[in-house]
């Protein structure tokens, strides 16, 4: 029997969105399904991968016994889970909807109605990826996403070479049935020497398996 190709390799997957609480009661989030970042953690694992994949709240469920699962709720709890996972990865995927903004101060108490607007001050939260890439080895295989709706081969490539990654998947939301929540998705990728391949909208399952062969090439050059 042939040995799985990925054997022997760690991944590590980030998938789903994550929230940032404004009180003990609300918060600020996205529409990311957590669909693409799960169908490619249990692509890898199938793959013979040892796949830690660390979750935003979603409510998909993982098909692969063998994935070792870390649920994270904020934009730091996953920044600290990558940040210690990291180190340890062959290759890491990151498909997480990461909110790029978390409120400045969270209210101990739920906020109360009162007249008027309400203004909540926002600040940056850290680019994990970015700082995976600020990390990287000699060695280690960097993939991140890019969601775009105009520009969108310039600001992926950008995107390629601002967080030093080996490859960004391109998913256009001009494209009818790619993005965020679906079952399908239509991709391009765009690996550091820029070639580029553009794929048909596929079912999120088979989008992972053109993602990992690519990902096992890159792994393995
Ligand atoms: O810059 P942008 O948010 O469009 O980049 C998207 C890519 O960066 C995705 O792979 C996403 O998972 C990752 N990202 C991250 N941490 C952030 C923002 C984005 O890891 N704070």
């Amino acid at each position: 029997k042939q040995k799985l190709p990925l054997v022997n390799h760690k991944v590590l997957v980030t998938a789903g969105p994550t929230y940032e609480a404004i009180d003990p009661v609300r918060f600020i989030g996205n529409h990311s399904s957590g669909k693409m970042g799960f169908a490619i953690a249990d692509e890898l694992a199938a793959l013979g991968a040892d796949v830690t994949l660390i979750a935003g709240p979603t409510a998909q469920q993982s098909k692969q016994r063998s994935i070792k699962r870390i649920d994270v709720t904020s934009a730091a709890d996953m920044l600290r889970e990558c940040l210690a996972n990291f180190a340890n990865a062959d290759g890491c995927i990151m498909c997480a909807a990461v909110a790029d903004y978390t409120p400045a101060v969270v209210a101990e108490q739920k906020i109360k109605k009162q007249d008027g607007g309400l203004t909540i001050e926002l600040k940056k939260t850290t680019d994990i990826l970015k700082t995976l890439g600020q990390q990287k080895r000699e060695g280690q295989v960097l993939v991140g996403f890019a969601l775009e709706t105009n520009n969108e081969e310039e600001y992926a490539i950008a995107k390629l070479k601002n967080k030093n990654l080996d490859m960004i998947v391109l998913n256009s939301l001009n494209d009818t049935g790619a993005g965020f929540k679906g079952d399908t998705n239509k991709i391009t990728m765009i690996d550091k020497a820029l070639n580029k391949t553009t794929f048909a909208l596929k079912n999120k399952n088979e989008v992972a398996k053109d993602i990992c062969a690519k990902f096992i090439q890159l792994l393995k050059s």
